[in-house]
């Protein structure tokens, strides 16, 4: 059994406000239905940051300013689509480089690692399975310059006190010069955030759902998923985009494998996922606070989403 998701379900159902991670949306199905959210033409961010490394790849190695060979580490890598323009890009102009693309997940490293050897032959991959931190600090014993990737958007599931949190610790792990690249959403008129999670087909509702139908099989619950329902709330002030799963009707659940029984209220929430959005201001804050400092903020020509190059302080 899964002890980590068992003691946050187990924790977050019975707490007085209930809630569950968006960590936990991806497991096969629901990795299959973020794909789908990223082909969506209302979620924006995908196409913003595709946009950046595409037409932007030049400007943000120069920014780098390594003059030796580096290792650019992706924490996170999924398929690796959005930085295949960026590893285009060095290679074509051969620059030398090591690519280490990091993900928990054995299946997505495998398939990213043979699409790009198919696809850059000459590029030098050295794919990593697990947890991002023993391999960062491997990464900080020898004297080769990185460039860390955290592309997406991902930060925008943290609240700023574990962002802070995370990106301290991937500050620790680096040298003095390796450089940060993270994509992070910006704030913007709030109908094209709303909509972009709000979607007409409702794939962000099954993304959410998914997580119900993957409890119901892991732990033997009995979810019905029909009665429940999804919502979604853009706060402009605040730029956060909270998600929810909403019980359409008073209820009991069973989750066998963790002798739980859980009571809904009729429209009672589960708070599932938050997607923050920040302003460029509030990145620099951001990047003080964990010791770091913004080179450069890569923008697309909407100025809907933010590469933004950051490097430690020294
Ligand atoms: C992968 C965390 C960037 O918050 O926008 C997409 C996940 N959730 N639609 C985001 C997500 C709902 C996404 N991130």
């Amino acid at each position: 059994m899964n002890t980590s998701f068992a003691q946050d379900i187990t924790k977050g159902l019975s707490a007085e406000k209930k809630h569950l991670s968006s960590k936990y949306f991806y497991d096969d199905n629901g990795s299959r239905i973020f794909q789908e959210i990223m082909q969506m033409p209302e979620y924006y961010l995908t196409d913003s940051e595709f946009e950046i490394l595409s037409l932007q790849a030049k400007q943000i190695v120069e920014a780098l300013k390594f003059d030796v060979s580096f290792n650019i580490i992706e924490l996170g890598a999924g398929d690796g689509f959005k930085t295949f323009k960026l590893l285009e890009y060095l290679v074509s102009n051969t620059i030398a480089f090591n690519y280490v693309p990091i993900d928990i997940s054995q299946e997505a490293i495998t398939i990213l690692s043979e699409k790009l050897q198919e696809r850059l032959p000459e590029l030098s991959i050295k794919p990593r399975v697990g947890d991002y931190f023993e391999i960062l600090k491997e990464a900080a014993k020898n004297d080769v310059p990185s460039l860390l990737l955290f592309l997406g958007g991902n930060i925008g599931n943290y609240s700023e006190e574990k962002a802070i949190e995370l990106l301290s610790l991937f500050n620790k792990n680096m040298k003095v010069n390796d450089k940060l690249l993270i994509g992070m959403d910006l704030k913007k008129n709030p109908i094209t955030i709303h909509n972009a999670y709000y979607d007409h087909a409702s794939i962000t509702k099954r993304f959410n759902l998914n997580l119900l139908i993957r409890i119901n099989r892991e732990f033997d619950a009995d979810f019905r998923i029909d009665d429940f329902d999804f919502y979604c709330h853009y706060d402009p002030s605040i730029g956060e985009v909270k998600s929810y799963i909403v019980s359409l009707k008073a209820q009991t659940v069973q989750i066998k494998d963790l002798d739980l029984t859980i009571k809904f209220d009729q429209n009672e929430l589960i708070w599932t996922e938050l997607s923050k959005k920040y302003s460029r201001p509030e990145i620099e804050v951001l990047a003080q606070k964990s010791n770091f400092t913004v080179i450069e903020h890569f923008l697309d020509c909407k100025y809907y989403f933010t590469d933004s190059l950051w490097e430690k302080l020294k």
